[in-house]
C-alpha cells in the first residue's frame, strides 16, 4: 500500500544530481555535469563563485585545495581561496586526479562554458555560493544568463541560495527565474519567502510529512538535500517532495522507476 501510495508522486519527483554526478565523477566539473545526464538526471546542480578578476567559476569550497592540485601548483599560496586567484591561474589546475586518474586534466569550468556545454542537455539548478565573500557576483549571474537566454526558457533553471538576500536582489533583477531558499524556513517564515521564492530545499534530515504538507500548501515545492540511499529517496517520495538532490542520480532514477 506504501508503494501504491508513492506511485504517481514518484512520477513527478525531479532527480537532480548534485554537482553533476559526484558518486562517480570530480564534482562540479563538465564530465560530472555531462555524467548526470548519461546516469539519467533531470537538473544538474552547481555551486557558482567569482575569481580574483571577477569571473564565475563553478566550485563548491571558498578554497581551491581540497577539489584540485593547487597545493602543487601554488605551494605558497595557503590558503587557496578562489578569490584570490585570476581565471587563468586557475585554468591551470586539474580539477579531476584528486577524484580519479581517469579524470586526469579536467578543468574548473566557467559559468559560460558550462551554459554552453549543458545547453538542451539537462535543466540547472544553480546555487550562488557565499555572495556575500563577492560583492557584485550576483548581478554577474545574471548578466551572463541574459547573454544566454535559451537557460531563461520556462522550466530550465532555478536559481538557490543559502543567502536569502541574495536571492531578493536577483529576483528584481530576472523576476521571471524561480528561486529556491536553502534551509529550513520555519512555516511562519513561508509566507515571506513566497513573496519571491518558489521552491524551499531543506537538508531531508529537517524534513517530515507535516513540514512538506505546509510548504504546499504556501504553494511552494520543495526539493530535498543530499539523499543517496534507496529507503530515504522511498521515504521522502511519500512525503511528496518534489525533487531529490542526489550524488546517485541513477539510483533515484531506479527508485523512481520502481
Ligand atoms: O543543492 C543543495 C546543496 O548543494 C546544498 O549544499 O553544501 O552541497 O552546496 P552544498
Ligand atoms: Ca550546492
Amino acid at each position: 500500500l506504501a508503494l501504491t501510495g508513492t506511485a504517481s508522486a514518484a512520477t513527478t519527483v525531479a532527480d537532480v544530481g548534485h554537482r553533476g554526478a559526484s558518486a562517480y565523477a570530480p564534482e562540479n566539473t563538465l564530465a560530472s555535469f555531462r555524467l548526470a545526464k548519461t546516469r539519467h538526471a533531470d537538473y544538474f546542480e552547481l555551486d557558482v563563485q567569482q575569481t580574483k578578476d571577477h569571473k564565475l567559476v563553478i566550485m563548491h569550497d571558498a578554497t581551491l585545495s581540497r577539489t584540485t592540485n593547487i597545493e602543487k601548483v601554488y605551494p605558497h599560496g595557503s590558503p587557496w581561496r578562489v578569490r584570490d586567484y585570476t581565471l587563468k591561474q586557475i585554468k591551470r589546475l586539474d580539477a579531476g586526479s584528486w577524484f580519479s586518474s581517469k579524470y586526469k586534466g579536467e578543468r574548473v569550468p566557467t559559468l559560460d562554458e558550462t551554459l554552453n556545454a549543458m545547453q538542451g542537455k539537462l535543466k540547472l539548478l544553480l546555487e550562488i555560493k557565499n555572495p556575500s565573500l563577492y560583492p557584485g557576483m550576483t548581478s554577474r549571474i545574471a548578466t551572463d544568463l541574459r547573454a544566454h537566454p535559451y537557460w531563461l526558457g520556462t522550466g530550465r533553471l532555478i536559481v538557490q541560495s543559502f543567502e536569502w538576500s541574495s536571492l531578493k536582489t536577483f529576483h528584481k533583477l530576472l523576476p521571471s527565474v524561480p528561486l529556491g531558499v536553502l534551509g529550513t524556513p520555519t512555516t511562519g517564515q513561508l509566507p515571506a519567502v513566497a513573496k519571491y521564492a518558489r521552491y524551499v530545499n531543506p537538508t531531508y534530515k529537517d524534513v517530515t510529512s507535516g513540514y512538506v504538507k505546509s510548504v504546499h500548501k504556501r504553494h511552494l515545492k520543495i526539493f530535498v538535500w543530499i539523499v543517496n540511499d534507496r529507503t530515504t529517496m522511498r521515504r521522502m517520495i511519500g512525503y511528496g517532495v518534489n525533487g531529490i538532490i542526489t550524488n546517485r542520480p541513477d539510483t533515484l532514477r531506479s527508485v523512481i522507476r520502481g
